[in-house]
Order: C-alpha cells, then sequence, then structure tokens
C-alpha cells in the first residue's frame, strides 16, 4: 500500500428521521441562503421540510442552477450573497447544486482576483463561507469530499477544483427525498458511483487488500441494489443502500493507499462540456474503451474484479478481462444507459476536438500511470463510436 493521508471532517445526517438534527448545527445568528436547482425540491416537499426546520432564521434563496452548474450562474449567486449579506449556505438538491455551492461559497470570498483562476488555473481558494448540503440524489459524493465540477459557458469548459475549505460542514442524506427521480437519473447515479469506484480499484495490483475489498463490496452492492432502485425508487431500504454506496465511492476512503486513474473522469468531461451529455452517461461510453485499450496494463485487477464482482472463473487472463468488460458494458445497458458515442447522435468529428482541447491543455499523460496519451484517448474514443 502505498503512503497517504486521510482527512474527511463531514458530519453525516443519513435519513429521513436525522434531518432536523440539521437546524442544532447551523450556529444561531448565521444569515443562510438556500440554493437550489431547477425546482425539484419545491416539487418534492424537500424545500418545505428544509423551511419548517428553520422558523425564525434568516433564510435568503437563490435557486436555478443548472445540472453541470455553470461558472455565470455561480457568480450570480455570488451576487446575490454580497447583497443579501449571507454567511451560511445551505445547498439542497442533487451534485450540481452542492458543486455549485462549493464554488460560489470559494468565490463569494476570493481575494486574488478573478476567481475562475480557481478552476483554470488551480489557484486554492483563499476562504469560503460555511457551507452544508442536502442531497436528494445518490451519484456524486460530492456531500462528503471536497470536490467540485463547474462548466464555464462562453468557452465551453468544464473544470473541477478541490479545497478542504469547502468540505461541507454536515451532509443530510435523504433516500426518501429521491423518490422523485426519473428513472435515468436514478441510472445515472449508479453508474457514476459505480465508475468512481474503478477510478480508484481497477489501476494496478498495490498489495492493498483492504482496500480491494472495501472497492469490491460498493461494486457488489451497487449491482446488487441498483436494478431494485430502478424499479422502484421509492423502496426506502434500497435507496438507502445506493445513496451509502455512492457516498463511500467518492468521500476519499477508497483512494487511500491506491492509486487514482481518473482518465475516464478527464474523457467524459470534455464529452459533457462539447455535447452536453450527462456525466454518468459519457462515463459508461468511455470506461469500456480504456479498459479495452489498456488492457493488458490492467490486466491484473481486470482479471481480480472479473472473478470477485462478477464470478467469472474460467477461461485464460485474456478471455477473463475480456468478459469482465462485457458484463460491466452490460450492466449499464441493463440500467438503460448506452454506451456508443453514436447513441448520443455524436460521429468521429468529436474524436479529434477531444484530443485538441486535452492537448492544448497540455494533459498529453494521465491516468494511473501516466499512459493516457493523445493516441490512447483517440483509440478510446474511436472504438467507442
Ligand atoms: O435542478 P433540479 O430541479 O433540482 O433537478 C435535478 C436535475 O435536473 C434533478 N433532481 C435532483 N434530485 C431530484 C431531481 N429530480 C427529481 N427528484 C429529485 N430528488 O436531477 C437532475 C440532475 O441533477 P444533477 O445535480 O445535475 O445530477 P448529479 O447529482 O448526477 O450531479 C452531476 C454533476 O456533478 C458533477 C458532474 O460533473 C455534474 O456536473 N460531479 C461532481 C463530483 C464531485 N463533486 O465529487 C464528482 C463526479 O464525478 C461528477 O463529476
Ligand atoms: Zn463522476
Amino acid at each position: 500500500m502505498k503512503d497517504f493521508e486521510f482527512y474527511n471532517p463531514v458530519r453525516v445526517l443519513f435519513g429521513k428521521d436525522k434531518m432536523p438534527k440539521m437546524a442544532d448545527l447551523i450556529p444561531a445568528g448565521k444569515r443562510i441562503i438556500l440554493l437550489y436547482g431547477g425546482g425539484s425540491i419545491k416539487r418534492n416537499g424537500v424545500y418545505d421540510r428544509v423551511m419548517a426546520l428553520l422558523p425564525g432564521r434568516v433564510v435568503a434563496e437563490f435557486g436555478g442552477i443548472e445540472p453541470n452548474p455553470s461558472y455565470e450562474t455561480c457568480m450570480k449567486a455570488v451576487e446575490k450573497i454580497r447583497a443579501e449579506k449571507a454567511d451560511y449556505i445551505l445547498a439542497a438538491g442533487g451534485g450540481s447544486v452542492i458543486d455549485a455551492a462549493k464554488f460560489i461559497a470559494a468565490a463569494a470570498v476570493y481575494t486574488k482576483g478573478d476567481p475562475w483562476d480557481i478552476l483554470s488555473k488551480g489557484e486554492p481558494p483563499t476562504a469560503a463561507i460555511p457551507l452544508a448540503a442536502i442531497l436528494t440524489l445518490p451519484a456524486t459524493g460530492t456531500e462528503m469530499n471536497k470536490n467540485a465540477v463547474i462548466s464555464r459557458k462562453s468557452t465551453v469548459e468544464k473544470l473541477a477544483f478541490a479545497s478542504p475549505l469547502v468540505f461541507p460542514q454536515f451532509s443530510v442524506l435523504l433516500p426518501d427525498a429521491a423518490a422523485t427521480l426519473p428513472e435515468h437519473q436514478v441510472a445515472n447515479g449508479i453508474v457514476d458511483a459505480f465508475i468512481h469506484t474503478t477510478e480508484q480499484y481497477l489501476n494496478y495490483p498495490v498489495n492493498a487488500p483492504i482496500q480491494d475489498r472495501f472497492a469490491e463490496a460498493v461494486l457488489k452492492t451497487l449491482i446488487e441494489e441498483g436494478p431494485k432502485v430502478i424499479a422502484n425508487p421509492a423502496d426506502y431500504e434500497s435507496m438507502s443502500n445506493l445513496y451509502w454506496s455512492a457516498t463511500m465511492a467518492l468521500n476519499g476512503l477508497l483512494s487511500c493507499g491506491v492509486p487514482g486513474d481518473w482518465s475516464v473522469h478527464d474523457i467524459g468531461h470534455e464529452l459533457t462540456a462539447l455535447h452536453n451529455i450527462d456525466h454518468a452517461c459519457t462515463l459508461a461510453i468511455v470506461l469500456p474503451g480504456i479498459l479495452t485499450v489498456l488492457k493488458e496494463e490492467k490486466k491484473g485487477k481486470l482479471v481480480q474484479y472479473g472473478e470477485r464482482v462478477w464470478g467469472i472463473s474460467t477461461g485464460t487472463d485474456n478471455e477473463r478481462a475480456d468478459q469482465a468488460i462485457e458484463l460491466t458494458e452490460n450492466f449499464f445497458r441493463s440500467l438503460g444507459v448506452k454506451t456508443r458515442l453514436g447513441e448520443y447522435g455524436v460521429g468521429a468529428d468529436t474524436v479529434d476536438k477531444v484530443v485538441e482541447r486535452l492537448v492544448k491543455r497540455n494533459w498529453i499523460a494521465f491516468g494511473d500511470r501516466r499512459l493516457v496519451t493523445p493516441e490512447v484517448v483517440r483509440k478510446v474514443l474511436e472504438g467507442r463510436l
């Protein structure tokens, strides 16, 4: 196992009966601003539930944060925060709202110039307004991590940043709120959590058996519980299992002591930036391609994954690796997530565009062992048309 540092200060309030405790966790006297998206929290009762817990508190509102939240919208929220003199952010919704809240929290008090530099130049935030989250969509893990991904419409970019300053102080995980999710969003959540796990697991062996088994536990749970949640998102128990799997997939625990790859995400973000394809769908397209093109380099873990997660116990290592990749793609498809660029109306011209954009940013060797070169990206995407 590699050396590592693990720090995660997020207090988790898991489940509907724990929600009321949130009122005690927001310090008295704070001027709260509630951030939300396109209105799902108003339709499914989460907005009313939150407000009912905050009688007599100062609560401003900013709605309209879009999926794949934009820098432009975030900066409007910053203006609102300044106008309202808000000093506590409550974000209610999916990953987009919570990611936006993290960037807004940092941008509102950034003292070194243009807050876009936090994303484009990797400038560390100088401070952040305290924030907390109420999660209505299990997928990203943002409720328990320090990451956020923001898009800029004017430059067609989608970039990430991470800072310990933007860990939520607490997150309410509300499996009952997710009962109103459309089926494709539930499927997206399962795929996103699955691929967060593979990014930290399907790399090269470093003799970290406990980490491997944590990852395998998450993957197996997603395979078992995913179809139940798709069939009935109001199944509170199965939805709870999906929630906790998605949180565990990206709260830092799985990455302890093991290499992280993240090339599937890096390529996927380009597809979202160019074609507005849902985040998880981009991952479902790219992962089978990365595993196929880098099969030799990832074979050790692919064979282990095939055996422990999918029960593949016969055949040569090569056959087992192929079968593991096939079963993975079939799983995504069984959830209704398409896995080919053509199925999203994207053609071969996009391959050049993605390669060019990555090269321009000097991302010419990424992934766990820096094996993902422009040639590899090209091969991966050409194989996914
Ligand atoms: O905007 P509203 O009206 O709230 O509707 C949302 C949105 O349209 C809706 N929704 C959310 N909860 C609902 C609901 N509809 C009905 N009932 C509910 N309970 O679902 C739609 C999608 O929401 P969104 O927040 O965009 O989805 P998700 O949670 O998948 O987040 C995706 C974003 O997170 C980023 C992605 O890149 C993408 O921008 N990621 C963030 C990560 C992180 N911070 O660690 C890691 C991930 O890899 C990912 O990149
Ligand atoms: Zn993701």
